[in-house]
């Protein structure tokens, strides 16, 4: 893998406690939401905004870029507050990365979905790099080199890549999306990083009835993408006509089919060794699979990649999904191998077992990660190799030590919060497990996202 760490950045994650030097809080202000700072932008930061100061106080900068001089509006900012937000609303001296939001409402105070649409993409790709070596510097206390890698689109640079898009509803019912840390809903006409065939659904512009939000899934396989509506609770979605998608109603007992099919169809050419191979996964409703398209491939080799699996070799395939990871590892360890995949959702599960079922070395469990960690059987058997994809919150402290007790000879981290895979990092070293390859990709062109691959050793 490429990237590995450099050097421990400033010894041990623990150690004694060390006297540290602190800035004296600033003066609890009055409440200085709305007002307009002139503001000298600092370094980007974990979030989708850079770091300014304006008289001893940190202010958040959305819009912004580092070095650029602004003015900038405070959106939060109460009264006593340690720290503001504010969006840069007109900029005094620009970076020359900066460019011309290629959508219309990627602005302050309209929509938040994304955070960097006024960013060239390759810089874009250098403020995720900055930001995931911040994070271990923080965290891991390691320094990384870290590259963004660039991944392959559909659209023109940076657009059209979103195969599933959560659309909320606003009070006259028309889908949107939020403005930034806001329940306000900024209706669409389209979303530009949407994909296609997610805007062709026909969502945007239609009106829903007692709707709180709408999903919408374009799979791989072709099939009209699949429209999944959350109604407000206790009452009775109007479901307006979409004749270019398949409908679900998502109630307390499961997915109401209203028309079509209340799945979506996954295609991912994958290649292991010498062999490139198709693999095909259902994903019921609105269950997880990554978003952007070249995600399975790229995510599945640098798995293949960062643990270098061999022929009966036994695996274990942590927040399992519908199997993706799981797939490519039983082709890879072969018959004499096996894998054991672990997903907390029954009907990812069930799914799993629809594709997988030519693959006899697989063995599906459905539960929480900790608890089967915990499983005496588990425990008992030989483990070489564990991919582990968590939620954003990360694996956290049990898990990785539950993991390390099993002493696999490499562990792949596949991670969508670069904070949460430092500080797992930190506890695996802990345990032994050493960051041997880092590699960082671009899957969420435009918004602050990044996805990242980890390679551990013993
Ligand atoms: C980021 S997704 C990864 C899915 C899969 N690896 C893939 O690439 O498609 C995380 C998965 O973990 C599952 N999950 C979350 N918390 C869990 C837990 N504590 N135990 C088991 N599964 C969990 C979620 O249902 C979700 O399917």
């Amino acid at each position: 893998m490429s990237n590995p760490p450099s050097r421990p950045a400033r010894g041990p994650a623990r150690g004694p406690a060390r006297a540290r030097r602190t800035r004296p809080a600033p003066p609890a202000g009055p409440d200085a939401r709305g007002t307009e700072l002139e503001l000298e932008v600092g370094p980007v930061a974990h979030g989708g905004h850079c770091v300014a100061r304006y008289e001893g106080r940190v202010v958040f900068v959305r819009h912004a870029l580092p070095g650029e001089r602004v003015v900038a509006r405070v959106t939060e900012g109460a009264e006593g507050a340690s720290f503001w937000r504010a969006d840069a609303v007109r900029v005094l001296s620009a970076d020359p990365d900066r460019v011309e939001p290629p959508c219309p409402v990627a602005a302050p105070g309209l929509c938040g979905g994304c955070d960097f649409q006024h960013v060239t993409p390759a810089r874009q790709r250098a403020l995720k790099a900055a930001v995931v070596a911040e994070q271990f510097r923080r965290l891991a206390h390691l320094d990384v080199e870290v590259t963004v890698e660039e991944a392959p689109l559909p659209g023109a640079d940076g657009l059209r890549w979103r195969t599933r898009t959560q659309f909320a509803v606003d009070a006259e019912g028309r889908p949107g999306l939020r403005a930034h840390r806001s329940h306000q809903v900024v209706a669409l006409q389209d979303c530009p990083i949407s994909t296609e065939a997610v805007v062709g659904s026909g969502v945007l512009g239609a009106r829903f009835g007692n709707v709180g939000t709408v999903e919408v899934a374009a799979g791989s396989d072709g099939a009209p993408p699949l429209v999944v509506v959350d109604p407000l609770p206790g009452t009775h979605a109007h479901v307006p006509k979409l004749p270019d998608a398949s409908v679900a109603v998502r109630t307390p007992e499961g997915l109401h089919r209203v028309s079509g099919r209340t799945w979506v169809g996954e295609r991912v050419d994958v290649q292991v060794g010498d062999t490139r191979r198709e693999h095909v996964f259902r994903v019921g409703g609105a269950g997880f699979w990554q978003v952007h398209p070249a995600a399975p491939r790229l995510l599945g080799e640098a798995v293949l990649a960062a643990l270098e699996p061999r022929a009966g070799e036994q695996a274990l395939d942590l927040y399992a999904g519908v199997g993706l990871f799981t797939a490519l590892l039983a082709e890879a360890v072969g018959p004499d191998g096996s894998v054991l995949a672990v997903e907390g959702e029954e009907r990812a599960v069930r799914d799993a077992r629809r594709s997988l079922h030519e693959h006899p070395q697989v063995e599906l469990w459905a539960g929480s990660v900790e608890e089967a960690l915990a499983d005496d059987e588990l425990a008992g058997r030989r483990t070489d190799l564990v991919v582990l994809d968590p939620p954003r919150s990360g694996a956290g402290r049990a898990v990785v030590e539950q993991i390390a007790a099993l002493a696999p000879r490499a562990v792949a981290y596949v991670a969508c919060d670069p904070a949460a895979l430092a500080r797992d990092t930190a506890f695996l070293a802990q345990h032994g497990y050493r960051l041997d390859g880092l590699r960082a990709f671009d899957l969420f062109p435009m918004t602050h996202h990044v996805e990242c691959v980890a390679r551990f050793v013993r």
